[in-house]
């Protein structure tokens, strides 16, 4: 492996720039690659484009110390990970096209004996793409080693899970594999497992999926238990007495751009035999929509006894509790459907000072308050997302769907 000391990384955003900042203090000589130019210059001036703890330090002494320089082209390395985003299109399908792109865009620099490290979250097959789009343009094959390595850290313990987590790496040929393994032996402490290329594909999928469908076990529990007079919380605590069952927490649906995303990779290729994964997507989205009726119907309620219209807060716009992530948040999704459909809408959300300007919800800033303004404000209270800030409060709660007040 001393042979392979060029690394060149693909994408450097949540997972690509922590991947080779940490690889870059381990002494790689690492080129990150970025289509974007902002992100690119941030990085060379030492600072970050992203938040996540630690991984200024990283940046800095990798940058400082000449091992890591990023760019908007590849150059001619040893490694490239490819590490781009994998969103869907329209209709929940697939978008590869990030991957297939950067595939592209090294084509013209790998070289006989180059390891290539697809580590974007990917549809069942997609490894075996990259190497038909290599092929496309001209490169011998036989000669590299291909193969998948998905990445499964948690957002806000990256630095540290980067190294500390099992990895599952699979190759499109055993002798693929075994490179590719050997590679992240020398930068992870945690296990490093040997499979194929489409195992491993499929159980990064199989990971997120599995999650959803438990949770959407909770959600619907949740509505029942509503519909049945019935304490859902109180519920799931008793029955998590039981030694072998273990009932996630309800909420306002599942969000984030893992989760709500990753199981219709599956459902896509899998059709009318994706069952149970493809309802538990419905059971999470149909769950957001359950919620907005309840507080359209409280607000009804108020407006009937108090014969004006409800000042409602919603407490908490991020996807899960504690940070300041909105992307496919269910909460921010109800705050703008209610701010749609009524009035005197409000919303607090500790994490975030102000939301970004010109995006599709920056309209929501003129309704941010604090925590202590909600209080003096609001008719009707409404949790959506478990922050610890929402914990102690001395707030009579209307309507709480992620079990904060508990
Ligand atoms: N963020 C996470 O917590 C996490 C966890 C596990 C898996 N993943 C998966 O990892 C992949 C990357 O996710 P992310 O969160 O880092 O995405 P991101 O959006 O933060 O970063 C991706 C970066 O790739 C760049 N990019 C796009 N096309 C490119 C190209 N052709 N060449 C060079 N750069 C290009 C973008 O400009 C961006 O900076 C996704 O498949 C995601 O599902 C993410």
């Amino acid at each position: 492996m001393t042979s392979h000391r060029k690394i060149c990384v693909i994408g450097l955003g949540y997972i690509g720039l922590p991947t080779a900042a940490l690889l870059a203090n381990r002494g790689y000589e690492v080129y990150g690659v970025d289509i974007v130019q902002s992100t690119v210059d941030v990085i060379n001036e030492g600072k970050i484009h992203i938040i996540e703890p630690e991984l200024d330090t990283f940046v800095k002494s990798a940058v400082n110390s000449g091992k890591l320089k990023a760019d908007l082209k590849p150059v001619e390395a040893d490694i490239y990970i490819i590490a781009v985003p994998t969103p869907f299109h329209e209709g929940f399908i697939p978008n590869v096209d990030y991957v297939l792109s950067a595939t592209r865009s090294i084509a013209s620099y790998v070289k006989e004996n180059d390891i290539i490290i697809l580590e974007s979250t990917s549809p069942v097959g997609t490894t075996e793409k990259v190497k038909e789009v290599l092929e496309q343009n001209g490169v011998d094959t036989s000669k590299l080693s291909i193969a998948y390595c998905p990445e499964r850290v948690l957002p806000g313990q990256i630095m540290r899970e980067l190294v500390e987590n099992d990895r599952i790496v699979g190759g499109i040929t055993s002798e693929a594999t075994h490179k590719a393994v050997e590679f992240y032996k020398t930068f992870v402490s945690g296990e490093v497992l040997s499979t194929d290329a489409r195992t491993a594909e499929m159980a990064k999928l199989t990971e997120n999926s599995f999650r959803d469908t438990n949770i959407a076990f909770a959600n619907e529990l949740s509505i029942l238990c509503d519909k049945f007079d019935i304490d859902v919380w109180e519920l799931i605590k008793l029955t998590n007495r039981h030694p072998r069952v273990n009932v996630l927490q309800p909420g306002a649906g599942v969000g984030g751009h893992c989760i709500a995303v990753d199981p219709w990779f599956i459902v896509n290729a899998g059709g009318d035999d994706a069952k149970i994964i493809r309802t538990a997507r419905e059971v999470n989205t149909y769950k957001t929509e359950w919620v907005i009726e309840k507080i359209k119907n409280e607000a009804l309620k108020f407006k009937v006894k108090n014969g004006r219209k409800a000042k409602v807060v919603c407490m908490g716009l991020a996807f899960k509790p504690n940070i300041d992530d909105l992307r496919e948040s269910p909460a921010l999704y109800i705050a703008q459907r209610l701010t749609k459909e009524l009035e005197n809408i409000y919303c607090v959300e500790p994490n975030i000072k102000t939301l970004p300007k010109n995006s599709q919800f920056s309209i929501l800033n003129s309704q941010l308050i604090t925590t202590d303004e909600a209080i003096k404000k609001a008719d009707l209270v409404v949790f959506l997302v478990a922050h610890n800030e929402f914990k102690d409060l001395n707030i009579k709660t209307n309507l709480d769907f992620c079990g904060v007040t508990r």
